[in-house]
């Protein structure tokens, strides 16, 4: 079968693998869309970072590079094992793409999130959504409805990332939030925000994810930290309070500080951004103010909540997909257009079929 093999540094290959084995508690599963995310254009121009580099095997997956991209992914089950009953060929399925121990337990209030060398399929081994077909372990398959569409099924996975940020910032209906960077990350967590009933202010610069963030709905305001002072539209807007939360999905210092500067006092932070640098923190003004910083890494028990709110039609992730390519086309059309051309792009989908 054809798979996208990270090699290293700039170096992926549309190769043809044996196609992966089923084994015990285990589901194989026919790939139908695999996202494209801002970690694999990281892997692509900066890695190998998740990727275990050639020589240095992953403790839990043993495996090395090359490896299989692609963490983003829905398909449909193509065979289950004998010990498997819960699932049936045909099926669509969605895969939470954990690498973690298998003596970590993934029973509620466990945040296995956090276990020891935690990695993710598609970038620490195990195979990749960018590839025909996976074999997956039952644990982190999630069934999904048949009426979901399974283009949109692959924005599950970058979704419950944004709905992990909502748990960990405490917040609730009636409550308002600041979104600082529109970018994917950024518009899922306001659409999740949205849909759990929060009020939800957006800052972002690029003209299309501005709009992008406006016509869906996701956002009731959004401001261009170019033209206004942010944090001092949402505190006119919030009877000069501030909003309870604010999350950070730029990666950029002066979107914290605008955070800092707009959240009302003991409001909470959540720092969804991945930094490649250490960014200064206003410590004066996180004290002052008493705000909770915190941070959130991939999810945990958020998939059935977030497929619930696909599949009852509260979050519309279909304006979210801005392209549509086949494997051939994913270094050309999807990693360069996303590194070059990222303004009039959101999420590009491969289909590993084609
Ligand atoms: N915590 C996790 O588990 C997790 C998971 C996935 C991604 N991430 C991280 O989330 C972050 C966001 O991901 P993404 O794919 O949306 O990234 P992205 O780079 O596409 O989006 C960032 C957005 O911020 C905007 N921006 C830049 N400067 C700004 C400013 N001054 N004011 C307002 N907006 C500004 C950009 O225009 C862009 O649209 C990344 O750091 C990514 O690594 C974290
Ligand atoms: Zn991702």
């Amino acid at each position: 079968m054809r798979a996208a093999r990270f090699h290293d540094r700039k170096d992926i290959r549309i190769e043809d693998i044996a196609e992966p084995e089923l084994k015990p508690g285990h589901v194989s599963i026919d790939v139908a869309w695999c996202g494209i995310c801002g970690t694999d254009l990281h892997e692509y121009l900066e890695g190998p970072i998740f990727v275990p580099p050639k020589g240095e095997p992953h403790p839990i997956s043993g495996e090395e590079a090359p490896v299989t991209l692609g963490h983003e992914f829905s398909g449909t089950v193509a065979e289950v094992a004998d010990d498997v009953k819960d699932l049936k060929t045909g099926q669509k399925v969605v895969v939470e793409p954990y690498i973690i121990g298998d003596d970590v337990k993934v029973e509620l209030g466990v945040e296995y999130q956090l276990s020891e060398n935690m990695n993710f399929i598609g970038l620490g081994g195990r195979g990749g959504g960018l590839s025909e077909k996976i074999v997956v372990e039952r644990r982190w398959v999630h069934p999904i409805a048949d009426h979901v569409e399974l283009d949109h099924a692959a924005l599950v996975e970058p979704l419950a990332v944004a709905h992990h940020a909502f748990v960990k910032s405490g917040a609730s209906a009636g409550d308002v939030a600041v979104v600082g960077g529109a970018g994917p990350i950024g518009l899922l967590t306001a659409a999740v925000l949205k849909a759990e009933g929060l009020t939800v202010y957006v800052s972002e610069l690029s003209e299309a994810r501005k709009a992008k963030a406006r016509e869906t709905g996701v956002a009731d305001e959004v401001f261009d930290p170019r033209e206004v002072d942010v944090a001092e539209e949402v505190r006119k807007r919030t009877d000069g309070k501030g909003p309870d939360v604010g999350f950070e999905c730029s990666s950029v210092p002066v979107v914290l500080d605008m955070l800092l500067d707009a959240v009302r006092p003991a409001g909470t932070i959540v720092n969804v951004s991945i930094w490649g640098f250490k960014p200064e923190v206003d410590m004066p003004k996180l004290v002052l103010k008493e705000i909770s910083l915190v941070g959130t890494i991939g999810y945990a028990h958020d998939h059935p909540r977030v497929i619930e709110l696909v599949e009852q039609g509260k979050i519309d992730l279909a304006p979210f997909i801005t392209g549509r390519i086949g494997l051939d086309g994913l270094v050309d059309e999807g990693f360069d257009q996303l590194i070059n051309n990222n303004e009039h792009h959101v999420k590009i989908l491969v289909n590993p079929n084609t």
